[in-house]
Order: structure tokens, then C-alpha cells, then sequence
């Protein structure tokens, strides 16, 4: 495997594939089957999960890891292209990729969207650039559109979980937050439960519809898999019959990167934070996902993260599980 970007570059049954693999890294660890290897992490965006599920998958398996971003003593990073460097920053991308990736035997990326154009982030072209500038297999660790390793460890958690693939329902559900959120947890997460098989329903109010180009995909993975992808707004018909609701917040994609009527839009719909009167119409098990990090009493109840349908730490967890096959496959073959 020379990259890890889009889970529609796997079929089903190398996913599948995967998924065994982390199971049974999860159940028999492999102390050494990377010693000796490095893997390179460029953190542009910040994290909890991500950093600290890579460097201890990777130490788990005998390997190390290092990190770079720009909260670390580092020369002050110019991302701009074409630009005179005679401000603060010291140091360009265009070396300082090709360095770090030097040090390592694959390489991992977080570079959130700028969320300025919507079609520069719908085509991922900061991760591009960033991905042109590397010559070792490469990690997508959350681009302005993708966030893969989310999406494998989350499938891993529904299978586990005995969550229906073929039959099972997903509500994708837009939640209030106070700031206007990229659309790569919604939109591949979206394409993820489409191409698992799922009949999956867009849940969101009006402004906050997910791209066309992003719910055409997700119908065509639908279809190769059997399943089917709706929009709504109704709360009440979205969730009936729900086996798993996964909450996210994102963008107006109406107003997307004018932060002003995006947060005017936005407080109208601050009762949009998930609690147990969501579920009145699911399934009794109904389980809630959330990618982390989530706001308690914005996004979702206290009551329904500390009780039986949170699997969000189940999630997280998996996280790391997920990217150990993925490091496995990448530098083990
Ligand atoms: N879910 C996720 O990617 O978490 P972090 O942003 O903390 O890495």
C-alpha cells in the first residue's frame, strides 16, 4: 500500500481485509514487525486522537515515529505559494516536507480546509500540494475533505458492534456548534456508511445541505453496495427505525467562508444538540457515534454520552487499531 486517502480506493473486500488485520493486531499484538522502521508525522491542524493513536500504534508494532507542527520550536512555516519570505516565517513547506518525509519510511498529513473556496476544498487542493511535495507512501490523517483512518476505525467499531451492513440504518446528523466546521468527518463518513452497504439519511437543516458532488458519490458507493443515501429534515422520519445516528457539525455550504452569515444561520438552530428524545422513533439499541473531539451539552446530552448508546470511546479506540494495519500494510507489505 504506497497511500491511505480515500476509502473508495479499497474495495469492499480489501477493507474488509483491513478490518481483519486490526482485529487480530488488537487481539495478538506484533511487538516487531516494524522495528527498526519510522514513521513521519506533519501535524498542521491540531489533534488528541490522531497523534497519539499513530505514535503508539507505531511503537506497538517496534517502530518509532516523530512529530512536527507548528506549536513546536520550529522555524515559523510559510504555506503560501510564489510569496517573498521577508515576514516572520523562516522556513517554506516546499523544503520542509521533503525533509521531514526524508527522516521516515512512510508519512503521515493533517492539513484541515481553509474553507475559503468550496471548490478548492472539495477537490482537496491543499493536501495535494502538500502530497505532491512527498516521495515515501503517504497517510491522510484529516484533509479538507477526507478523514480515512476515522472512517476504517469507524466501520471496525460498527462490525464489531454487529451493526447491519446490508439493511442497517445510518442518520449522518448535523449538530449545533459555536464555530463553522469543515466538511471532511461529514462527507467522508457519509461516502464510508454509504459504500458499508447502509440506507444512510442526511439529517440537517436547511443551509447545511452536503455538497451535491459529495452526496453523488455517496449514492454511487450506495449503489455498488446495496444501499441507499436520502436527505432531511425531519428529525422524527430520519431517525425511525435507526440502528447508529452520527452526530457532526459542519459548514453552511450556502454561505461557506462567510464566517458572519454562517453563525447567523447557525443560532437558529442551537436545539439541535442530540438527546434521548432523538431516539423516540430508532431502533431500542440505536447507538450514537461521534468522531471526537464533541462539546457536552452543544452537540449532544451529557446523558447520552455517559450512557449505553455512546460508542464514541469505542471509536477512538479503534482508531489506533485501524492504523496499525494500515502501518502494517504500508511498510511491511
Ligand atoms: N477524531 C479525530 O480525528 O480526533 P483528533 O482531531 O483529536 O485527532
Amino acid at each position: 500500500m504506497n497511500s491511505f486517502n480515500d476509502l473508495t480506493d479499497f474495495s469492499n473486500d480489501e477493507i474488509d481485509n483491513l478490518i481483519d488485520l486490526a482485529n487480530q493486531l488488537e487481539k495478538n499484538p506484533s511487538p516487531n514487525v516494524l522495528k527498526g522502521k519510522v514513521l513521519s508525522l506533519l501535524f498542521l491542524s491540531p489533534s488528541l486522537r490522531t497523534l497519539a493513536s499513530f505514535q503508539a500504534g507505531m511503537s506497538r508494532l517496534g517502530g518509532g515515529s516523530f512529530v512536527i507542527s507548528p506549536d513546536m520550536s520550529i522555524h515559523g512555516l510559510e504555506t503560501r505559494h510564489g510569496i517573498v519570505m521577508d515576514g516572520s516565517a523562516a522556513e517554506h513547506i516546499k523544503e520542509a516536507v521533503p525533509v521531514i518525509a526524508s527522516y521516515g519510511d512512510a508519512v503521515g498529513i493533517r492539513a484541515f480546509a481553509e474553507r475559503e473556496n468550496i471548490d478548492d476544498d472539495l477537490e482537496d487542493i491543499k493536501f495535494k500540494n502538500l502530497s505532491s511535495l512527498v516521495d515515501k507512501p503517504l497517510i491522510n490523517m484529516e484533509s479538507a475533505i477526507q478523514h480515512p483512518c476515522q472512517n476504517l476505525a469507524d466501520w471496525k467499531t460498527m462490525d464489531n458492534l454487529e451493526i447491519p451492513k446490508n439493511g442497517g440504518k445510518f442518520v449522518l446528523s448535523w449538530a449545533y456548534h459555536p464555530n463553522a466546521l469543515p466538511l471532511a468527518v461529514p462527507a467522508s463518513t457519509l461516502i464510508m456508511a454509504a459504500k458499508r452497504g447502509m440506507d444512510v439519511t442526511v439529517l440537517r437543516p436547511d443551509g447545511f445541505a452536503l455538497p451535491k458532488s459529495i452526496l453523488e458519490k455517496a449514492t454511487n458507493e450506495a449503489t455498488k453496495s446495496g444501499g441507499s443515501v436520502l436527505e432531511s429534515d425531519n428529525r422524527k422520519v430520519a431517525m425511525e427505525g435507526a440502528d447508529v445516528i452520527y452526530a457532526k457539525s459542519w459548514s453552511s455550504t450556502l454561505h461557506y467562508g462567510d464566517q458572519i452569515k454562517d453563525k447567523l444561520l447557525r443560532e437558529k438552530f442551537i436545539d439541535w444538540c442530540i438527546d434521548e428524545e432523538w431516539f423516540n422513533t430508532a431502533k431500542k439499541q440505536c447507538k450514537f457515534m461521534h468522531c471526537l473531539p464533541v462539546r457536552r451539552g452543544v452537540v449532544v446530552s451529557d446523558g447520552i454520552l455517559d450512557g449505553p448508546r455512546s460508542i464514541v470511546i469505542e471509536e477512538a479506540r479503534n482508531r489506533m487499531y485501524a492504523q496499525m494495519a494500515i502501518l502494517y500494510k504500508m511498510m511491511k507489505g
